[in-house]
């Protein structure tokens, strides 16, 4: 007998890896979708019990009537970040929506840490020329990472680890966080942690209040040779008072696995096309800039966990459980 139908969203072929054994085990039914969800492909959910979507999946109100027409009773992201679904009108439909709080802070944190790296000791500049039998080191000049201030924004699962690499390499932390918890770390003022730290990384979830927390003004207020992470979600930064800080060298460089506009691009092989963005056109220009392509969190062991939350999520809707990782509106 088969249980749960789900229409899953914006398939790669990673995802059915993990997916479609444990799928089986809870006898559930999986329609992998290539398509991303939004207003028109919503209709594909017609005859599913629950949809299963991905960050760059757009969940605005109009989808989700639409999904409430085609009797999906709820929305499992299999991901933490949900800013990407409209959760009052999920709500007010009464679409309940799940999502993944947690399936490795470590993977994104380790990442960012390797973005810290290799954006500060030019690594990725190195290996392209060695490859080219280019043994000069010119222009690969870092800095010491010890003794540096390294500050952190947004101190919840991922900015606690990242908190603790940052200090093993001997660096000075500060955290800004408007909801601390008890935490052995040194919290001040954003204006502080701006204006003190060397390098910046970003660990705080996109809400209105975080949309361009990093903006023009905030960037003429870092140390000049600023390193600037960002793990979290694009539109935490401004992209033209970025390009601008970097292009007059205010900004010494930044490591970037999310963008602002990333929807039309990440996670897609668009190696035969023109990018059209010219703001992303201009970072990949730039060579203190190294951007990925929201992978942070790619892991085995994430993955894995992303798998087994998300059936186990929709296991609590069949079996009329508590959903324990209910996402509510603000
Ligand atoms: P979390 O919920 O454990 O921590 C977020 C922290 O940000 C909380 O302590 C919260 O109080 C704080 N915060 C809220 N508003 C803030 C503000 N205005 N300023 C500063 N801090 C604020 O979340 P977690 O697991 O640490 O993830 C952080 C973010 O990382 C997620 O929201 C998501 O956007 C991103 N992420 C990125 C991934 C990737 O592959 N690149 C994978 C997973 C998460």
């Amino acid at each position: 007998m088969i249980g749960m139908k789900i229409a899953f969203f914006d398939t790669k072929p990673y995802d059915t890896i993990w997916f479609e054994p444990l799928s089986k085990e809870y006898g559930y039914q999986i329609r992998y979708y290539d398509y991303r969800l939004n207003s028109d492909t919503a209709v594909l959910a017609e005859g599913y019990d629950v949809v299963c979507v991905f960050v760059n999946d757009k969940v605005c109100a109009k989808t989700i009537q639409t999904l409430k027409k085609c009797g999906v009773k709820m929305i499992a992201l299999r991901c933490a970040g949900y800013n990407n679904v409209d959760i009052s009108a999920a709500a007010e439909a009464r679409l309940p929506v799940v999502r993944v709080p947690s399936y490795s802070p470590s993977a994104v944190a380790e990442h960012a840490a390797a973005l810290l790296l290799a954006v500060n000791r030019k690594t990725h500049r190195a290996y392209y020329r060695i490859r080219d039998n280019n043994f000069s080191i010119n222009g690969l000049m870092g800095f010491d990472l010890n003794g540096k201030t390294a500050g952190i924004i947004g101190t919840g699962q991922i900015g606690t680890i990242f908190a603790r690499i940052a200090a093993g390499f001997g660096m000075r932390v500060l955290a800004y966080d408007p909801f601390p918890k008890d935490q052995p770390l040194e919290f001040v003022p954003l204006d502080q942690l701006i204006t003190s730290s060397d390098i910046i990384s970003l660990h705080c979830p996109l809400t209105p209040d975080t949309f361009h927390i990093i903006n023009k003004q905030r960037v003429r207020q870092m140390k000049k040779g600023v390193v600037i992470i960002n793990t979290s979600r694009g539109a935490l930064i401004d992209t033209e008072a970025l390009l601008e800080g970097l292009i007059d060298g205010h900004i010494g460089g930044a490591g970037l696995d999310v963008y602002e506009e990333e929807g039309d691009y990440f996670f897609e092989d668009k190696s035969g096309e023109i990018i059209r963005d010219e703001e992303l056109s201009r970072l990949l220009t730039l060579p203190n800039v190294l951007v990925t392509s929201h992978q942070a969190f790619f892991t085995r062991e994430a993955m894995q966990a992303i798998a087994m939350v998300t059936l186990e999520n929709i296991c609590a809707l069949e079996q009329g459980r508590p959903l324990e990782n209910l996402v509510l509106p603000r």
